[in-house]
């Protein structure tokens, strides 16, 4: 049966991967971008947009649906779902976050759950995936306090099973190429064990050979420096949101999700901080 899959946010941490994953697969597949300069071979669509969501999204069969983080995010996940029901696809893969609920009383995993909640209304199949922090965050976020040696982080020394992204994009990839044996299900996607960021900071230094310290700063101390940093109030309560969810704990849990989709281990941070050494130096 034909499958043409398209591929949003094909340009960030997780589609970067993916589109790679896909080329490898032999997957029929386009890639969407908001901005045709970015991406010359993309299929140009705007989340903001939903005429250009309804173009980029005609003849397509199932849909890599990956959501900036933004202000309006579940305005333009309205955006997506219209769009998709307009355009006939069949199948909706998206990606999500661990713990979305829209019952949830944390802000982030609860806007995660509307949003999903969103997709399931439109009576398209979904397939949600759902992850933890990304290891990547240590180099979009943390390279230059890494570079001086010092990260700071509001987790009250609690471990986390953050996930490789790369492992993200490898889950995408089966699901996107056999959507119909994933209907309706959600995958979480950890790593495979939890770590501190003091262990964290004990694997760059041994990989760098040089001290990276971990320093945890309490939350209502991470809330003063973002305003500091004059970051808008949304975003700052989501981070902090994220922050609490960390420091009660609640991001140590190990799920066997990507391990039984992809019959190998997730990568380790170990490997991702080996793959990724060049980042800091
Ligand atoms: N970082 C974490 O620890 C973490 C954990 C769990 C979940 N998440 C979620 O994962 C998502 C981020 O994934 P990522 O890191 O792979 O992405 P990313 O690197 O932040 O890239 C964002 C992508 O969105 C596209 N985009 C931006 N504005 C757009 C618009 N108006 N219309 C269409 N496309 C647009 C960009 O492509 P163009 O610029 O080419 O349009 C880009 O490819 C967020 O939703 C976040 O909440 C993150």
């Amino acid at each position: 049966m034909a499958n043409k899959i398209l591929v949003t946010g094909a340009t960030g941490n997780i589609g970067k991967t993916l589109v790679n994953e896909l080329k490898a697969l032999g997957a029929d597949f386009d890639v969407m971008s908001s901005k045709a300069q970015s991406a010359p071979n993309a299929r140009v669509g705007d989340f903001n947009d939903v005429e250009s969501l309804k173009k980029a999204f005609n003849g397509i069969d199932t849909l890599f649906l990956l959501l900036p983080l933004t202000e309006n995010k579940l305005q333009l996940a309205k955006n997506a779902a219209a769009a998709a029901v307009a355009a006939g696809v069949k199948h909706i893969v998206r990606s999500s976050g661990a713990g979305a609920d829209p019952g949830a009383g944390f802000a982030l995993p609860k806007l995660q759950g509307q949003i999903d909640a969103v997709l399931e209304q439109t009576g398209i199949p979904t397939t949600f995936l759902r992850p933890a922090g990304f290891m990547q965050n240590y180099v979009t976020y943390q390279t230059q306090a890494i570079k001086d040696g010092t990260v700071y982080m509001a987790d009250a020394g609690q471990a986390q099973s953050l996930i490789d992204a790369r492992d993200i994009a490898a889950v995408a990839a089966r699901v996107l190429l056999n959507p119909a044996s994933h209907a309706g299900r959600a995958y979480t996607l950890t790593g495979g064990e939890a770590f501190t960021g003091v262990e964290a900071g004990a694997t760059l230094s041994k990989l760098l050979g040089r001290e990276i310290k971990h320093v945890s700063v309490p939350t209502d101390a991470a809330v003063s420096a973002m305003k500091e940093w004059q970051m808008p109030d949304w975003l700052i309560e989501l981070m902090d949101s994220l922050n609490k969810i960390v420091s009660a704990g609640y991001a140590s849990g190990v799920s066997p999700d990507v391990e039984n989709i992809l019959g190998r281990k997730p990568r380790t941070f170990t490997e991702f901080a080996n793959d990724n050494a060049a980042a800091w130096k």
